[in-house]
C-alpha cells in the first residue's frame, strides 16, 4: 500500500479495506505514514465517514498499535467511560462503589482538556497522590483493593495518542468514526471484561442534542460488541453541571460527601445508575448500590484507593486565595444554569487548562449554590468563584454573563439519564 491509494480510497468515497486499515495505522505509528499523510486521511474519514466493519477494524488497529492490559484479578473487571462534562466528578465515588458491591473497576483515566474537566487532575488535588501506576501496580491494587483510578499507560493504544493530538490540530476531532474508535481502542486496551458509557448531550457536552448523542451511544457499543466486551450506555443531560462542585479540589470534597452517605441528590443518582448498570455487565445485578453506598463501605474503598496511591483521605484539600461571590439580581425560581457557561468559566479561574502541558490550580472552580428549580430571592448567592489568580475573574465573569436565568416559576423537572442502549 502506499498512503497517497488509501487517502484516495476514502477521498472518493470508497470503503478501507481491512489490510488498508492494518496497514495505515501500524505505518502511522512507526512514523512511516507522515503527519500530513495522516491529517489528509482524518480529514477524508471525516468528511466521507466510515461504515460499522470500518469502525470496528480502526478501533482494532489502534489496540493493537499497543498493549492490551490483561487483568488478571479473580472478581470481574467492569469500567466506565464518560464522554465528558461539566461538575461529572462521578468517577470519584462510581470506581469504590462498584469495587464494594464486589467487582473490580480499572479506570484509566485523562486530564482536562478546555472545559471540561479531568478525573487525574481532580484527584491530584489530594496531598500525595500519585496517578502514574505501573501495570503490576494496577493489577495488584485491583486485587487488594478493588478500584484502581489512574493515568493511562504509556503502551495503551499509542496510535490513538499521536491521532488525537494530530485532529485537534486540523479540526478533526467531532466526527463520530473517529470519536467512538478512539474512545474505545483506549477503553478496549484496557482489558476490563465490560465497559458502561456515560454519553453526555447538553451544552456542556460533544453532543448537543439527543440524535447526535444517540448516534455516538450506538456506534460505542456495536464497537466494544464487536470486539467482545460486554458493553452498554446510558444517555444523561448535561444541559446545568451536576452536582454543586465544578473544578479540581471542591468535586473531590463533593465526592466524599456522596461517599459519606450525603452530597447533591444529582450526583447520587446518577452514580447508583451508572452503579446498577455495571453490576449487571459484570454478573453482579443482585447487589444492590444505593444500599451499599448507604452502608459506608464505599467510602472505606475510596480511603484504601487514595492510600494505595500514595494519597491521605483525611488531610484538609487546598482551599483558594480569593472568592467571588455572584449575586442573584431578583426573587424567583432559578430557571435554567448552563453547564458549558459554568465550565468555561471555571476554567479560566484555572481549574482547567488551554495546552496540554498547562498546570491547573488545585483550588480553583465554582461552587453553584443553588440549582435549577432552587428558589432564590435577589441578593442570594448564586454562584461562588474559587481561584489563585483573582486577575482571572473578570474573564470568568464575562463567561458567565447570561448564564442564570430567575423566573417565576419552576422550570419543569428534566430526567438525568434521559436512554439506556444495550
Ligand atoms: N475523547 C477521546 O478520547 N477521543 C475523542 O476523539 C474524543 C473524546
Amino acid at each position: 500500500f502506499t498512503a497517497v491509494d488509501v487517502i484516495r480510497t476514502k477521498r472518493d468515497g470508497g470503503r478501507l479495506s481491512d489490510e488498508q486499515i492494518a496497514w495505515v495505522i501500524d505505518a502511522y505509528t512507526r512514523g512511516v505514514v507522515a503527519e500530513e499523510q495522516m491529517s489528509a486521511l482524518a480529514m477524508a474519514i471525516f468528511l466521507r465517514g466510515m461504515d460499522s466493519g470500518e469502525i470496528a477494524r480502526w478501533t482494532g488497529a489502534m489496540i493493537d498499535s499497543g498493549e492490551r492490559l490483561a487483568l488478571h484479578v479473580s472478581r470481574p473487571t467492569v469500567d466506565k467511560h464518560s464522554t465528558g462534562g461539566v461538575g461529572d466528578k462521578i468517577t470519584l465515588p462510581l470506581a469504590p462503589l462498584v469495587a464494594a458491591c464486589g467487582a473490580a473497576v480499572p479506570q484509566l483515566s485523562g486530564r482536562g482538556l478546555g472545559h471540561t474537566g479531568g478525573t487525574l487532575d481532580k484527584l491530584e488535588s489530594i496531598p500525595g497522590w500519585r496517578a502514574a501506576l505501573s501495570t503490576s501496580e494496577i493489577v495488584r491494587q485491583l486485587d487488594s483493593v478493588g478500584a484502581v483510578v489512574c493515568a493511562a499507560t504509556e503502551g495503551l493504544a499509542p496510535a490513538d495518542r499521536k491521532l488525537y493530538a494530530l485532529r485537534d490540530v486540523t479540526s478533526t476531532v467531532e466526527s463520530i468514526p473517529l470519536i467512538a474508535s478512539s474512545i474505545m481502542s483506549k477503553k478496549i486496551a484496557e482489558g476490563a471484561s465490560g465497559l458502561v458509557l456515560d454519553v453526555k448531550v447538553g451544552s456542556g457536552a460533544f453532543m448537543k442534542n439527543l440524535d447526535q448523542a444517540r448516534a455516538l451511544a450506538s456506534q460505542l457499543v456495536e464497537i466494544g460488541v464487536a470486539h467482545g466486551v460486554a458493553t452498554s450506555a446510558l444517555i444523561t443531560d448535561m444541559s446545568t453541571p451536576l452536582g454543586s462542585a465544578v473544578g479540581n479540589a471542591v468535586e473531590v470534597a463533593e465526592s466524599v460527601e456522596v461517599l459519606r452517605g450525603r452530597g447533591p441528590a444529582d450526583v447520587v443518582e446518577l452514580t447508583v445508575a451508572l452503579a446498577r448498570e455495571m453490576l449487571a455487565l459484570a454478573g453482579l445485578s443482585d447487589v444492590d448500590p444505593a444500599a451499599v453506598l448507604a452502608s459506608g463501605k464505599a467510602y472505606d474503598v475510596w480511603c484504601a484507593m487514595i492510600s494505595a496511591q500514595g494519597g491521605d483521605p483525611s488531610a484538609p484539600l487546598p482551599r483558594p486565595r480569593h472568592i467571588e461571590v455572584v449575586k442573584a439580581p431578583s426573587s424567583g425560581v432559578l430557571a435554567s444554569l448552563d453547564a458549558y457557561s459554568v465550565g468555561v468559566a471555571a476554567w479560566r479561574l484555572g481549574a482547567g487548562r488551554a495546552r496540554k502541558e498547562d498546570p491547573v490550580q488545585a483550588a480553583a472552580g465554582i461552587l453553584c449554590l443553588a440549582k435549577p428549580g432552587a428558589p432564590v430571592s435577589a441578593g442570594d448567592p448564586v454562584l461562588e468563584l474559587h481561584t489563585d489568580t483573582p486577575e482571572a475573574v473578570p474573564a470568568a465573569l464575562a463567561a458567565l454573563d447570561g448564564a442564570f436565568t430567575i423566573a417565576d416559576e419552576a422550570p419543569e423537572a428534566t430526567p438525568l439519564v434521559l436512554e439506556t442502549l444495550r
